[in-house]
């Protein structure tokens, strides 16, 4: 850690919020450099952010990474911490970023940082949970959404909402093309992985589980339904076993 960075921590260490500003000022001038820095930027950002319900650094971390080499659309259900870093770079990039959020009360701190931050290519989207039959999920506005997205990182909604986060791939199939990566974090909740599995044969993906224990987040990659086909068992592979 260098010294100034490390003067501040100790001489705020109560003050989230200057950690946060430093940190955020930081990620903003250069988001790439931050993801690689050896000191954690990110982890200050978390820390600074103090919500924890926030994703943690290792899913935050493959959200920015992949952020960063998609050039299309990114769809986020859910909003918090990681609506403005990857906002950050959605703004960089020049590429839309939509987010889901059921709660007013979240939605209404993160678009008062959004705005501050002047990350206008993100577009958050408030409106309570409709109900589905089967499931709970987001109303999203279908009709001024891009045709696609490349990106979808799904953290929301809250894992005791009815079917879990499952509506994703009810109400958003027709947006959700072959290439298109869906990062699911929780993957340590048996009803994640049941979602994850259901989704792979439904969206037809292939799934890695990730993080540090191997289970701490799912990455669905969706794939050409005809190279599905042709290649038997491919919409079904879990790199650390069946799904338990
Ligand atoms: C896991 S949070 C999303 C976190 C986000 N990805 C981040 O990095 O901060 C999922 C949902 O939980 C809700 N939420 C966020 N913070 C919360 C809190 N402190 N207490 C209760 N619900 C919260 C919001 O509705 C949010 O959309």
């Amino acid at each position: 850690m260098d010294e100034d960075r490390e003067q501040i921590i100790v001489e705020s260490n109560q003050n989230g919020e200057k950690i946060f500003s430093h940190a955020m000022t930081e990620f903003v001038s250069d988001p790439e450099a931050c993801l690689c820095a050896k000191r954690s930027i990110i982890g200050d950002l978390i820390y600074g952010w103090g919500n924890a319900w926030s994703a943690q650094e290792e899913y935050l971390g493959c959200c920015l990474g992949h952020a960063l080499r998609v050039r299309a659309p990114i769809l986020e259900c859910g909003s918090g911490l990681s609506s403005l870093l990857v906002g950050v770079v959605a703004k960089k990039r020049g590429y839309p970023h939509w987010v889901l959020e059921h709660m007013p009360i979240w939605a209404k701190k993160v678009q008062r940082y959004l705005d501050a931050y002047e990350l206008d290519s993100t577009v958050v989207c408030t409106k309570p949970l409709r109900d589905f039959g089967d499931f709970a999920w987001y109303d999203p506005p279908l009709q001024s959404m891009p045709d696609s997205f490349a990106l979808v990182i799904c953290d929301g909604p809250p894992g005791n909402t009815k079917g879990g986060r499952y509506g994703l791939a009810s109400v958003m199939r027709d947006r959700l093309k072959a290439g298109c990566v869906v990062l699911l974090d929780d993957a340590d909740r048996k009803k994640e992985r049941e979602i994850a599995r259901r989704w792979t044969s439904e969206l037809c993906g292939t799934v890695d589980m990730l993080g540090h224990s191997g289970d701490q987040y799912i990455k669905m990659t969706l794939v050409d339904k005809s190279s599905a086909i042709t290649l038997p068992g491919v919409a079904m592979r879990w790199s650390i076993g069946q799904v338990p």
